[in-house]
């Protein structure tokens, strides 16, 4: 009978490791990343260290793709030229320190 519990946790755990967009990524690239090209712009905005853009009310984001989206729209606008993995370093960073979105 022990086995039986055990199948059906197999078989969510695909689900559960569902990849992030961002794939497997570096997280040490990003702060560094992030202090060059993405926080004077923001702190200007919002005083500190820029990070309220963040957590701010009414923020735009609500999932990791849109997450990603975001940054890979600033790095347009801005013609910081990153590349498509630091971009998905910074989402994921940005998710680990700020929004925590799990999915
Ligand atoms: C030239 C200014 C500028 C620079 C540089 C910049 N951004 Fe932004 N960023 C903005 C503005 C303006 C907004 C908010 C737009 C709005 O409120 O509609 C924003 C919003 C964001 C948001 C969404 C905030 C929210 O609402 O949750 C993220 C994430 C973000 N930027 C990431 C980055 C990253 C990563 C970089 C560096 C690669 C970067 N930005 C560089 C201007 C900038």
């Amino acid at each position: 009978m022990k086995t039986f519990w055990f199948f059906p946790l197999l078989m969510l755990s695909p689900l559960a490791l569902a990849e992030a967009p961002w794939g497997t990524v570096d997280l040490k690239a990003a702060p560094a990343l992030h202090q060059k090209h993405c926080v004077a712009c923001h702190a200007r905005m919002y005083g500190g260290d820029g990070s309220k853009m963040y957590t701010r009310d009414g923020r735009m984001l609500s999932n990791q793709r849109e997450l990603l989206q975001r940054v890979a729209f600033c790095n347009t606008q801005i013609n910081a030229g990153l590349f498509p993995e630091d971009e998905a370093s910074l989402a994921a960073w940005l998710n680990q320190q700020y929004y925590h979105f799990t999915q």
